[in-house]
């Protein structure tokens, strides 16, 4: 079966063709970031409009990389959510006039849930039930799968996204956006022993809260003046922190569940830190960590097509009727 995705939830364009939900056979990826950078975050109407004028010629370009003919596509799916409201519109209506024209189904599929499923791309079929953590900009949730059309929430963030907070931080410090990479490569040089920052904050066991270690953050600027080194080391220190209560309220959801495969997808998953902290902690649990390529860590179609495949097979059916 060949699935055509299409993705366009917050600032990326995304056009991919997938085969038998694994075999990417294009996947291409137009970002509006450049654009909101000088902003310190995404501007919604620039983010629509940049989607509109580019979605149809990523569509050529996916169709040709991908060698096949627009009679092939067997299916179209497309996030339908969450995302921002007017560049989610300009996705779906791409996907209903597509599918409409070529007389193919249409599958509207959650972004957040496509992000755990980068890691079958990658990977191939990882033996469920696992638990799956997704780390992005807009979101931190813990979730437990034993079959991907059934997923179950184990826990989210109260507040802040564990990248949204990386962004704030960064824009503190007076850095751009997006703020995570930034961040990482900053705290490389940095003590991150230096601060001590909490991040608990919630009752849930398995909740996340962000806001706090933001605010905190924005205290520990406002006493000290900040110089180089102590920007490297409030880097380091804070990116060692959101990092460690990601990976300790993971590991414990693998034991609340009791299973050993541990699935971790989003933008944050492509931080270096964080991958090395999770494999070396994952390995002391006996767990099994795994993450997509780092292409795929980012919002990208792919994981969409790869993922409408899946549930399509397993009988899901959308109704875009109204
Ligand atoms: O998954 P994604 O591309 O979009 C959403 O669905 O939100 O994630 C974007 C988020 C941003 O907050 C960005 O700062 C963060 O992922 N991010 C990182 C890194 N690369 C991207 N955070 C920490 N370290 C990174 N290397
Ligand atoms: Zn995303």
């Amino acid at each position: 079966m060949i699935v055509l995705g299409i993705e366009s939830s917050c600032d990326e364009t995304g056009v991919a063709i997938v085969k038998d939900e694994k075999k990417i056979l294009a996947n291409v990826v137009a970002s509006s970031l450049k654009l909101h950078s000088r902003h310190g975050g995404v501007i919604p109407e620039i983010a629509s409009r940049m989607q509109l004028e580019s979605i149809a010629g990523l569509f050529t370009e996916a169709i040709k990389t991908a060698k096949i003919r627009p009679e092939q596509i067997d299916l179209v799916a497309v996030t339908t959510h969450p995302g921002l409201p007017g560049s989610l519109m300009v996705g779906i209506a791409f996907a209903k006039a597509l599918a409409l024209s070529l007389g193919k189904p249409i599958l509207g599929v959650n972004h957040i849930y496509s992000h755990v499923y980068a890691n079958v791309l990658c990977h191939g079929n990882i033996k469920l039930p696992v638990v799956a953590l997704v780390v992005s900009g807009g979101h931190t949730s813990l979730f437990y799968i034993k079959d991907f059309s059934k997923i179950q929430v184990l826990g989210q963030t109260r507040d802040d996204a564990c990248g949204e907070a990386f962004d704030k931080v960064a824009k503190m410090m007076g850095m751009g956006y997006p703020g995570g990479p930034l961040i990482e490569k900053i705290a490389k040089g940095g003590n991150k022993h230096k601060i001590r920052f909490a991040c608990w904050g919630t009752n849930a066991e398995l909740d996340f809260s962000f806001s706090g270690i933001k605010t905190a953050v924005l205290y520990y600027l406002k006493d000290k003046k900040s110089g180089i080194k102590l920007s490297k080391d409030l880097a380091a220190s804070f990116q060692e922190s959101a990092v460690n209560v990601l990976v300790k309220k993971s590991l414990l959801a693998c034991k609340r569940k009791n299973v050993t495969n541990l699935l971790i997808g989003g933008g944050v998953a492509a931080n270096s830190c964080l991958r090395q902290k999770f494999m070396a902690s994952a390995k002391l649990e006996g767990i099994d960590c795994f993450f997509p390529n780092i292409n795929l860590c980012m919002d990208n179609a792919a994981m969409i097509a790869g993922f409408g495949g899946c549930l399509y097979k397993r009988g899901a059916r959308s109704d875009f009727n109204n």
